[in-house]
């Protein structure tokens, strides 16, 4: 019998040093490091036989490049973020707070496949019962899905060797105990390893590893980025718990594009697929408001429009607060020292809150005109003009630079009704857009005066 070891791990990155320290040396993340004991590898024979066997060298040219099949989960919102449908093999992990729907999204989707394929549902958190009862609210078909409530890893390796299921869920990874590790489940090591395992079945099986992972305190899946690496695919769910409307989006895909968005709204049926999402992030209060600007945004192949509003408010205290939701909070400080010098609005001694309604993440910095029109319409009480869209990246010197997809953004606001947008003069369209007028801007300050009014 081989030592044990005893070795602090990351609970960020998954790092491991000899030694306790305040900040973890791989990552930077402070206090995330937890004893581990680990038996070396050549303790556990199974790791022997994995490198057995060697693949042969081949020319590039020499490869079959075949597009992957991929089968549709009947679920077409999430099919649209996975690529087209599951390919063989693959394995998808499903990040999320807890009581998103993710449970709830792929209990629908396995049962949807469940016509054609056998499906194995693995659950370490619920017992049979109640994904029965869940299985009767969603009205889905309970005789189509084999189910297993286990979290010895051993146990479930046999089940898919026995059942070899085409398509298997594990909910949740975090709840999976294998006895290759000492460490507690849940564990990054453990966590790490029971994924690992789980991978080879699936690429030595073809069986289609679905993994359901909790997002701690900070947003993070336990031992996120090593996780993000094994597997093929990582879906987030994001949305705001008290809204019906959840995202699913594609961090990483080896299938298919990333960033893709797939939007959902949660019923007492389960999840419904929103098909033409773009007019659900604006605020159902449509009279005009200072610090409202509905912003034109691209998430994977669509354009939404969603409402950006601000309040700015004189400052009460030492530190003026910023506070940003759904929007990059570091762009805002720059935003701000941008306005200031570019356009002459002064806004560092007021609060500055903003929010995109509906709890979408906007992560692209075509945002920054939406960000800035809006802070100063609040800050001068007065609203943007009637029916106006805007999209554009806010350099450092003042200018308004071009976004992706200029036109196709322009098309979809026209659609909707909107009559105005100002955009960057290098989206200016090259044919006039049917009731639209275009505003192109080469500078912040141009914008700025335009909605002076
Ligand atoms: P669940 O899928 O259990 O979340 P997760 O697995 O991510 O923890 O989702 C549970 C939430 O969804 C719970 O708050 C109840 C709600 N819900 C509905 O609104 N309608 C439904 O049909 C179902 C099954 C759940
Ligand atoms: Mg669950």
């Amino acid at each position: 019998m081989a030592r044990i070891k005893t070795v602090y791990s990351c609970g960020e990155c998954g790092g491991q040093s000899p030694k306790w320290q305040g900040q973890c040396p791989h990552c930077g993340a402070w206090n995330t490091l937890t004893e581990t004991t680990v038996a070396p590898p050549s303790a556990n024979p199974r790791f022997q036989t994995w490198t057995a066997a060697a693949s042969p060298v081949q020319r590039l040219s020499e490869v079959q490049a075949e597009e992957l099949p991929r089968t549709p989960s009947g679920i077409d919102e999430l099919d649209r973020v996975l690529g087209g449908g599951i390919v063989r093999g693959a394995v998808i992990l499903l990040g999320g707070d807890p009581g998103i729907g993710k449970s709830t999204l792929l209990l629908q989707a396995l049962s949807s496949l469940g016509a054609t394929k056998k499906v194995l549902y693995v659950s370490g958190e619920e017992s049979p019962q109640q994904i029965a009862l869940r299985a009767s609210r969603l009205a889905v078909d309970p005789g189509r899905v084999h189910l297993l409530a286990e979290i010895r890893m051993e146990a479930i390796l046999a089940t898919l060797q026995a059942e070899a299921p085409e398509v298997a869920v594990i909910d949740s990874i975090q709840t999976l105990y294998t006895e290759a590790v000492t460490s507690a489940p849940g564990s990054v090591s453990q966590v790490r390893e029971c994924a690992a395992q789980l991978t080879r079945v699936a690429k030595q099986s073809g069986t289609t590893i679905l993994l359901v992972g909790h997002v701690t305190k900070e947003g993070a899946i336990a031992g996120p980025r090593v996780l993000e690496h094994i597997v093929d695919t990582v879906l987030y769910f994001e949305g705001d718990a008290h809204s019906s409307y959840r995202m699913v989006r594609a961090i990483k895909n080896r299938f298919g594009a990333a960033n893709e968005l797939g939007v959902f709204a949660m019923t007492e049926r389960g999840l419904k697929g929103v098909s033409n999402p773009s007019a659900i992030f604006l605020s159902s209060y449509r009279d005009d408001v200072p610090g409202s600007c509905v912003l034109v945004t691209q998430e994977g192949s669509r354009p939404l429009l969603v409402e950006v509003q601000a309040l700015v408010d004189d400052a009460h205290g030492f530190q003026p607060k910023r506070l940003a939701v759904g929007l990059e909070q570091n762009r805002l400080a720059m935003l701000m020292a941008v306005l200031h010098r570019h356009a002459g609005v002064a806004v560092f001694d007021q609060d500055v809150f903003l929010n995109a309604v509906g709890g979408v993440k906007i992560g692209e910095p075509a945002a920054d005109l939406a960000v800035v029109l809006a802070m100063v319409s609040s800050l001068r009480d007065q609203p943007l003009p009637d029916k106006l869209v805007v999209f554009g990246e806010i350099g450092l010197s003042g200018e308004v630079r071009p976004v992706a997809r200029g036109q196709e953004r322009l098309k979809e606001a026209a659609k909707l009704g909107f009559t105005r947008a100002i955009v960057p003069s290098a989206n200016r369209p090259r044919q006039p857009i049917d009731g639209m007028e275009v505003i192109a801007v080469e500078r912040l300050a141009e914008a700025v005066d335009y909605c002076r009014g």
